[in-house]
């Protein structure tokens, strides 16, 4: 328990909640700078298929602040254009392979990275990964998962950072909802999986809140409950989200796609259509029993929340989009060992 040397951080359902408490609480010592910790002379490759504010950012000055130096390649910018089929035979847009990339990465880096989105299109083919699997397959430096298309790991440990934070470290009972929300395009399942399996590490009393059909991966949501079962918390779905918001304390809102018409945009588009009203106004906020308003951010306001509930003293994002910094900094030094 604890010692995550050497291991990829992928998904955090790959843990023991013990091994993530053990990460935030280093996260906590480092952000009430209690003492200073080295990376000096480890090296942080990250390689961003996707673009990235604050997790390219957080991870970049967090290396710098151990005195380890942070390397970022764009893909396709920075970096060659990198294959990830296997066998295929290479006469395509991709000059290099993510076999060759991955050792010859894993000879300069002490730490790799990578975020890759889902390409929407096949939820099947998605949901393995193919980038950042291969990427584990032929690393031999341990990797770290900066957003994929099932999990955001990094982000889900910065939120049960924020969580302990709202509820002076003691998350268990806490009545915390994760409500879908409009956005102008179906967005992946990354965040809202890592958020539910955060809050079920922390044992919380979730409530889940969508629309019909935007039902989160069956298989996050067992692991979530079987996570939960042991913390002590519990999960629910409910479809009413004026229902979900009664008592609620937090309120993470976050959009996601439809499972149902994944791949198919226009028909989930219209779709959606169909539906109220879901954006977070002050009104359903006050439905709740004064909760903090969480989101992982970017955000588009006035379509995901209104300006007035995020630009409230309850919301609690930029707190949030910090502790970033200091729990991957206690993730990057729990990966390379180095206290
Ligand atoms: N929350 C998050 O991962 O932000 P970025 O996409 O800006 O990195």
């Amino acid at each position: 328990m604890g010692d995550i040397r050497g291991r990829d951080f992928l998904k955090l359902g790959d843990f023991e909640t013990a091994d993530i408490d053990e990460i935030l609480d280093l996260a906590f010592e480092m952000k009430r700078e209690q003492r200073q910790w080295s990376l000096k002379g480890k090296t942080v490759i990250m390689l961003f298929f996707n673009s990235s504010l604050r997790t390219r950012t957080s991870f970049e000055i967090g290396a710098a602040h151990l005195g380890a130096q942070p390397v970022v390649l764009n893909v396709g910018q920075d970096a060659w254009n990198l294959e990830w089929e296997e066998g295929t035979i290479m006469s395509g847009t991709s000059p290099e392979h993510i076999k060759d990339a991955a050792k010859v990465l894993s000879r300069y880096g002490d730490l790799l990275a990578v975020r890759s989105f889902p390409r929407m299109q096949n939820y099947e083919q998605d949901r393995m990964d193919p980038i950042l699997s291969s990427f584990s397959k032929y690393a031999s430096a341990p990797l770290i998962n900066l957003e994929s298309a099932v999990e955001h790991p990094c982000q889900g440990l910065a939120d049960l950072m924020t969580l302990r934070e709202v509820f002076n470290q003691n998350t268990r009972g806490k009545k915390v909802v994760l409500s879908w929300a409009p956005h102008v395009k179906p967005l992946p399942l990354a965040v809202p999986h890592s958020f539910l399996l955060a809050a079920a590490m922390g044992g919380c009393d979730i409530t889940v809140t969508h629309p019909l059909k935007f039902e989160l991966e069956h298989s996050v949501m067992k692991q979530a409950e079987g996570i939960a079962k042991k913390t002590g918390g519990n999960i629910q779905v409910v479809h009413d989200q004026a229902e979900a918001f009664k008592g609620a304390e937090v309120v993470y809102a976050k959009s996601w796609l439809s499972l149902e018409h994944y791949g198919k945009v226009e028909e989930e588009m219209a779709y959606r259509a169909t539906l109220p009203n879901w954006t977070i106004d002050e009104e359903k906020m006050a439905l709740t029993s004064r909760a903090k308003f969480m989101h992982c951010l970017p955000i588009r306001r006035n379509v995901v929340a209104s300006d007035a509930v995020l630009d409230h003293d309850d919301c609690v994002v930029y707190q949030q989009a910090e502790n970033r910094l200091h729990a991957q900094k206690a993730l990057m030094v729990k990966m390379l060992g180095e206290e």
